[in-house]
């Protein structure tokens, strides 16, 4: 059985969900999951919001590749300002990153078509707005897909964690804050895969954070499987028994370096608003 596990930060809540695709063996795209907040009613003068939005969506879409994969934008003022994100997966190629953007910008106006703050993970892409900003916010809400019964060889199992936790360490420091390894592990022949990956509007500390605790948060989750993905709305860690990224990435050509976030707090309000959303 496939299983989703949801996690917010503070107030430690496991959302149980079955996944209706069952668990991707290839590297195909697809959605993983989808939050939107309430659904509002939008009076004639906030239908200038949905006219920034679509503004917002469409300069994401045209934006994101020459931005190696990460583009943040702000259409519009005051109560009808929307702020957006799109990240892609660091491996893939631009003209995947491009269709994924797309479309992940056509199911969040199909899912969330009231919902001022949505987020919409592909497993190639990532896309957020909303009309409050959150640009350089670490936020630690976060969903982990794996199999609840794929459970992985006791002898492999003692050196996943540590291979990925290693990976956090490593991801941080490298540019664009994506990094993939490969694990020899001490069954002959037996390897695993590792990615972890960080959006590019939080300091490499606040990257770091952001994946240790995806770690600690579902270790007992993931602890013992075989193939896990975590998403989260800053940080992502996949871990696999097959390379299910590519070895070269277009997308990802040029040095970058993040701009100094002083660190961030994260409040307690975070969860409570995140409690609000629905999930789906
Ligand atoms: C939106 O409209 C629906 C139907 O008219 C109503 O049931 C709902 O409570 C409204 N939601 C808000 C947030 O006002
Ligand atoms: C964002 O939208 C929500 C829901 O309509 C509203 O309650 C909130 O005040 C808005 N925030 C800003 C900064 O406009
Ligand atoms: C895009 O993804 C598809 C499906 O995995 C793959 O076959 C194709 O080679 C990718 N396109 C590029 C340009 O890499
Ligand atoms: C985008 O959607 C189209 C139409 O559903 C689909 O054929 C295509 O494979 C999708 N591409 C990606 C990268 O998700
Ligand atoms: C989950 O893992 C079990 C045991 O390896 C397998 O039999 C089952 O088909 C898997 N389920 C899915 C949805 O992949
Ligand atoms: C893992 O094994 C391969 C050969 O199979 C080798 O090239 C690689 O350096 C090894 N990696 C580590 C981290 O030991
Ligand atoms: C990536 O490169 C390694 C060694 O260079 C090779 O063994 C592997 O098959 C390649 N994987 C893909 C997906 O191209």
């Amino acid at each position: 059985m496939q299983t989703l596990y949801f996690v917010v930060p503070c107030v430690i809540i496991f959302f149980l969900l079955v996944f209706p695709n069952g668990f991707c063996l290839a590297d195909t795209n697809m959605k993983s999951s989808s939050q939107c907040s309430q659904a509002d009613n939008y009076s004639d003068s906030e239908s200038t919001f949905q006219t920034n939005l679509r503004t917002l969506l469409d300069s994401l879409a045209s934006n994101v590749v020459q931005n190696h994969g990460f583009y943040q934008t702000i259409v519009g003022k005051k109560a009808n300002r929307v702020y957006g994100t799109v990240l892609c997966r660091g491996d893939i190629s631009a003209s995947n990153c491009s269709d994924c953007t797309l479309n992940s910008t056509r199911v969040a106006s199909n899912d969330c078509p009231m919902s001022k703050d949505v987020s919409i993970w592909f497993r190639w892409c990532f896309l957020r707005y909303s009309n409050v900003s959150f640009f350089g916010d670490m936020q630690q809400t976060a969903v982990a897909i794996t199999n609840e019964t794929d459970f992985d060889d006791p002898s492999v199992v003692s050196e996943g964690l540590p291979f990925m936790s290693g990976l956090a360490a490593v991801a941080p420091d490298k540019s664009f804050m994506f990094h993939t390894e490969v694990l020899n592990t001490s069954q002959s022949g037996q390897k695993r895969y590792g990615m972890a990956q960080c959006t590019r509007d939080i300091s490499r500390v606040d990257c770091r954070r952001c994946l240790d605790s995806q770690l600690e948060n579902f270790r007992t989750v993931i602890g013992n499987k075989r193939r896990w993905e975590i998403y989260g709305s800053n940080c992502f860690m996949w871990y696999n028994d097959y390379q299910f990224y590519s070895n070269g990435s277009t997308l990802l050509s040029a040095a970058w370096r993040p701009s100094s976030y002083t660190t961030l707090i994260i409040g307690m309000t975070l969860a409570v608003s995140a409690a609000l959303f629905m999930l789906f």
